[in-house]
């Protein structure tokens, strides 16, 4: 147990059934937490729980999709007649659409990833605040993405929702400032998870996601990484510190892995091109 800083703390995790939300989960209950962890998929929500609870992790699981307010709220309400409280919410969960220009991207799959990255995150974040205000504590913890800063061309749902997280988080700590709750905004960098290696591709773009594989080789990270820096988030480290935007993929990272490169290959460290299954969706644009 890494020193047990957790020890008796409650944590909510949604998308905690695989990817980062999984390692971010494992870490927690690693560090003496009692997690709950949420996500649409009955079997892979039991399939997570099992494989914590034979570490000996105390976990529950929870189905629920982030998009639906009352799904939440009973997810909340699992947790505290579970375990007692919540000390730690996490909104993990999340989506990207087809790689592909706007508005040939299917409705449908553009606006899965507006409920489940914005409207999911008010979801978490309503209800997760309005129980740490009635405790005046808690750490509420919005996963960020790229594009959080900006715009990036064909992949205008993913980013542009990650904008709203970056700055509801942003104001939302501003407004509950001197509540006792912290509030941070955390982009784990590009994580080895099933949203990076299968995605989909508008038809005709599929070839520009190649460049992708040799991105994720040379700054991807396996999910342990950034669920490391999630623990020092969800820790008293931060106690006060409402309002932090942490980015693990920072410039000097990412010039260091450049510089590095060589020397990972004579050391036979991990220099392995990203496996990327990519998926053709037709365009929503008649005649394409
Ligand atoms: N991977 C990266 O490189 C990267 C980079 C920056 C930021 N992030 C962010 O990190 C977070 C986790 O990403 P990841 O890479 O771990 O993704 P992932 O491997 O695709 O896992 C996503 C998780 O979210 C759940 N989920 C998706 N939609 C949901 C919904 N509507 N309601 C409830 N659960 C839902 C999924 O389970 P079900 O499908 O069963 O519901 C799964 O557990 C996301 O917010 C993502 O934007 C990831």
């Amino acid at each position: 147990m890494k020193n047990g800083i957790l020890r008796d703390k409650v944590a909510v995790i949604t998308g905690g059934s695989r990817g980062l939300g999984l390692a971010i989960a494992q870490t927690y209950a690693g560090a003496g937490a009692k997690v709950v962890i949420a996500s649409r998929t009955s079997r892979t929500v039991d399939q997570a729980v099992d494989s914590l609870r034979a570490n000996g992790y105390q976990v529950e699981g929870f189905v629920c999709d982030v998009s639906d307010m009352q799904q939440i709220e009973a997810l909340a309400q699992h947790a505290i007649q579970t375990f007692g409280k919540i000390d730690i919410w996490v909104n993990n969960a999340g989506l990207s659409a087809p790689y592909g220009p706007t508005v040939h991207i299917p409705s449908m799959d553009f606006l899965k990833v507006i409920n489940t990255n914005i409207i999911g995150t008010y979801n978490g974040s309503a209800v997760a605040m309005r129980y740490f205000l009635t405790q005046n504590r808690g750490k509420l913890i919005n996963l960020l993405g790229r594009g959080d800063n900006g715009s990036i061309a064909l992949q205008n749902a993913y980013s542009s929702s990650k904008v709203w997280v970056r700055n509801f988080t942003k104001t939302l700590a501003a407004e509950y400032k001197h509540s006792g709750v912290d509030i941070f905004g955390f982009n784990p960098g590009l994580v080895r998870t099933d949203m990076l290696s299968n995605v989909s591709a508008v038809k005709g773009y599929e070839k520009r996601m190649n460049p992708l594989r040799y991105v994720a080789m040379l700054w991807g990270n396996e999910a342990d990484v950034p669920a490391g820096k999630a623990l020092w988030l969800a820790s008293s480290a931060t106690d006060g510190k409402s309002g932090l935007m942490v980015t693990v993929l920072t410039m000097q990272m990412m010039i260091s892995r450049l510089i590095g490169l060589p020397f990972r290959k004579l050391l036979n460290r991990s220099t392995e091109l990203l496996d990327l299954n990519v998926v053709s969706v037709e365009s929503a644009v008649t005649g394409d």
